[in-house]
């Protein structure tokens, strides 16, 4: 009989701007202080894509082609590239397309997952599929999201959180029951009016209006949101582990979406980790949305060991949320 195929990360890449945006910077634009900023959310600094016409494959290719370079493939042998992200390059066609045009991945199809802050979990249960499926042996999953293109820097409640920046991961498949091996995904839509964006969509299509009443811009209640991401993160990744008759004890990593400190905090909280144990770069990305756990796994790769538990956690936009378990596949 042969044996399961399961999805293993094999390489992981990333990219972030070199500009950076500080709570110092951020003190001369809007009404807000470092002291608050780092208290409230942990955030110290952000990374900031410049220039005319860079876009979100801007941040995702280079983050692709590294770890092309890492695995030692040719970017022709991707069979399918999936980009999760809010701020695509354009409305059509997919961010994924242009990607897979820069950097030479001409025999993959390609396509974009619109999930928010939990698009790389939505993408790797996805890409996974496919992967375990057989017909597939390559497949990229990439959260990318260039925050600044619809930030208010005049909006001291928004303007503080986001930054840019994309991580990106290979996965082969692995007989060893080394990869992802379960995840809890939900969505509920009725969140939609504490986290959106208002113009610029088919209900409200671009126009002089929508611009003048800055309807294209992050609209965030951050009340609610934070209430829903502490109970959504944590009870998602506490059944997660107990679906898998797993204890705190027994998670090596716990690489959670980076919208909060206190969220991530809660979360780690409730599955009984040390903050040793937890995966934090809120500090020096801010929120990167679709971006923050491959980043995460991106800074955190050389201390990765085979056979470690990780389990990944998100919630943002949409209302969407998840958890995923991972055993992780090779020591760098
Ligand atoms: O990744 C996608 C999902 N997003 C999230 O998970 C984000 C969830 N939400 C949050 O992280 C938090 O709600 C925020 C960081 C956005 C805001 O923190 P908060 O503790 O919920 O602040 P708040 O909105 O309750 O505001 C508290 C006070 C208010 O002043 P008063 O009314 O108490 O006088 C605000 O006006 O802080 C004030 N405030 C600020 N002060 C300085 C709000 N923003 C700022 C600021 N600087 N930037």
């Amino acid at each position: 009989m042969s044996k399961k195929i399961t999805a293993a990360i094999t390489a992981v890449g990333g990219y972030v701007p070199e500009d950076k945006l500080t709570n110092f910077d951020l003190e001369k634009m809007v009404d807000t202080n470092d002291e608050w900023i780092r208290t409230r959310t942990g955030i110290e600094e952000r990374r900031i894509l410049k220039g005319d016409g860079k876009a979100t494959s801007d941040l995702a290719a280079p983050a692709v082609k590294e770890l092309c370079k890492k695995r030692a493939i040719d970017p022709a042998e991707i069979d399918c590239l999936i980009v999760a992200t809010v701020t695509p390059d354009m409305v059509f066609p997919a961010t994924a397309n242009i990607v897979c045009d820069k950097i030479g991945a001409k025999n993959a199809w390609s396509f974009d997952v619109g999930a928010a802050c939990s698009g790389f979990l939505y993408s790797l249960t996805l890409g996974s599929s496919l992967i375990e499926s057989g017909r597939y042996k390559k497949v990229v999953v990439c959260g990318a999201d260039k925050m600044s293109a619809i930030v208010d820097y005049s909006d001291r409640a928004t303007c503080i959180i986001f930054g840019d920046g994309a991580g990106a991961v290979l996965l082969e498949p692995n007989e060893e029951g080394n990869g992802v091996l379960d995840s809890i995904l939900r969505s509920d839509g009725s969140g939609c009016q504490y986290l959106h964006m208002k113009a610029g969509g088919s209900a409200r299509p671009a126009s002089v209006e929508t611009v003048m009443a800055k309807e294209h811009y992050v609209y965030q209640d951050g009340q609610p949101v934070f209430k829903f991401a502490v109970k959504g993160m944590a009870d998602i990744s506490a059944e997660l582990l107990e679906k898998n008759n797993l204890t705190g004890n027994d998670v090596a990593w716990l690489v959670p979406h980076q919208a909060n400190l206190r969220i991530i905090d809660a979360t780690a909280n409730r599955m009984g980790l040390p903050r040793e144990k937890v995966m934090i770069n809120i500090n020096k990305y801010g929120n990167t949305t679709a971006g923050t756990i491959p980043l995460c796994l991106w800074d955190w790769e050389k201390q990765l060991k085979k056979g470690d538990n990780l389990v990944l956690a998100a919630f943002g936009g949409g209302f969407t949320w998840g958890a995923t378990l991972i055993k992780w596949a090779y020591n760098s």
